[in-house]
């Protein structure tokens, strides 16, 4: 990743702006002499860290502001070099990063929180189908294949797997299919009510030893029977019984579900042909959703209230409750007194890396808000709090 070694930055004051960069702020660690200097390129805006380095001084890409094209950063540094005052030790600046062409078939999650953007794009569809952990692809591919004005949507966090399908979309130049590199866990609520026909589930990993990651769990089925339209079904198949037997258990108050047992489906994915090959059963569970939910939308505010001047030092202890964490970082501080505290938080298993910047006992996140998820706010509101508070 982009960085420089300069003997000399004594020349810089702040803020000062060079060609599309605005170099606002510098915030110096209350610990030791490490500093973090607030960049502004167009409305982007991230950081770049400065470290002591044997009497000399390290420019570098800060990992929790990531920004793309990684030339954003590149331009950066080189703009801070051209104006510090010192002589270049070494620097990486003019070595090639290889970028990745972005696919159109690969979308992130912003894609399905901006609303305007995915009800949009569903305008072409008369249903949506969700398939989670698609591995090879074969039953998405399959599926879409006879169902044209169906939209799949693919989830997937294995990246091989991602790239695999995404080929074969290009290759057959597949129109209805989607794909989501995101834990499906954390995806459905995003979603409205009553909007999906299918959700299908096949051969997930029976995470026998960490049940914690597993897909299934009752508020994941709470969540699919309430995207599902009328009629719609969740469906599982899996080759493990200590699987299936979890997911009864999850299904033991519901009267909508379907068991059966080695059933013949049009598709085999190659999980199912090497279970097949080794003669194990395969058990379906599907669900027929039999309500009409309620409206739903998710819509979760991130601003800090009331008046956060944190008069002594947060602890670093990680606070942990029910369903999500707190990890307050490194303490940043300018020489107006504003504050900048590095924080960790939200999901046990998809945690969100921020800065918070305090200025004016006002805060807010640096760059941009966490993923509007129900942990993540849960753990923002308790973050106003104990900022509120100190
Ligand atoms: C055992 S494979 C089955 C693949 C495919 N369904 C098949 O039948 O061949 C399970 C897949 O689920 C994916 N997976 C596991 N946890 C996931 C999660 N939380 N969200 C999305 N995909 C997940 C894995 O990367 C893997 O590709």
């Amino acid at each position: 990743m982009p960085h420089c070694l300069i003997d000399d930055c004594s020349k810089v004051s702040y803020p000062f702006v060079l060609d599309d960069y605005k170099f606002v702020d510098e915030f110096t660690n209350t610990n030791h002499k490490d500093t973090l200097i607030v960049v502004l390129y167009k409305d982007v805006e991230f950081v770049l860290s400065k470290k002591i380095k044997n009497n000399n001084i390290q420019i570098k890409f800060d990992k929790t502001t990531r920004v793309s094209p990684v030339n954003i950063i590149k331009g950066a540094i080189k703009a801070y070099i051209s104006v510090c005052g010192g002589k270049i030790l070494f620097s990486n600046l003019n070595e090639k990063y290889q970028t990745k062409t972005i696919s159109n078939n690969i979308k992130n999650i912003e894609f399905f929180t901006n609303k305007d953007g995915f009800e949009n794009f569903l305008t072409n569809f008369k249903d949506i189908a969700i398939e989670i952990g698609f591995g090879s692809g074969r039953h998405i591919l399959h599926k879409a294949s006879l169902n044209m004005t169906t939209l799949y949507i693919g989830l997937e966090i294995h990246p091989t797997s991602i790239e695999q399908l995404d080929r074969q979309i290009k290759q057959k130049d597949i129109k209805n299919i989607i794909i989501l590199s995101h834990d499906a866990r954390v995806f459905l609520q995003f979603l409205r009510s009553n909007i999906i026909k299918n959700i299908y589930i096949h051969f997930p990993v029976p995470w026998d030893k960490k049940p914690h990651r597993r897909v299934f769990s009752d508020s994941f089925i709470k969540e699919a029977q309430r995207v599902l339209k009328p009629n719609g079904k969740l469906e599982l198949r899996t080759d493990s019984l200590n699987y299936f037997e979890y997911c009864m258990s999850l299904f033991k108050n519901y009267d909508n579900i379907k068991i059966e047992k080695n059933k013949n489906i049009a598709i085999s994915s190659k999980y199912e042909d090497r279970w097949r090959k080794m003669q194990k059963n395969i058990y379906d569970i599907v669900l027929t959703n039999k309500t009409q939910s309620d409206d739903f939308c998710l819509s979760l505010n991130f601003d800090f209230l009331g008046i956060i001047e944190p008069k002594k030092r947060i602890s670093s202890k990680k606070l942990i409750f029910d369903d999500y964490f707190i990890s307050f970082g490194e303490f940043y501080q300018n020489k107006k007194g504003n504050i900048l505290i590095a924080v960790v938080f939200g999901d046990f298993n998809q945690p969100s890396k921020r800065y918070i910047i305090i200025k004016n006992k006002k805060a807010r996140y640096l760059q941009s808000n966490p993923l509007g998820t129900i942990t993540n706010n849960k753990a923002h509101k308790k973050i106003n709090q104990i900022l509120g508070e100190l």
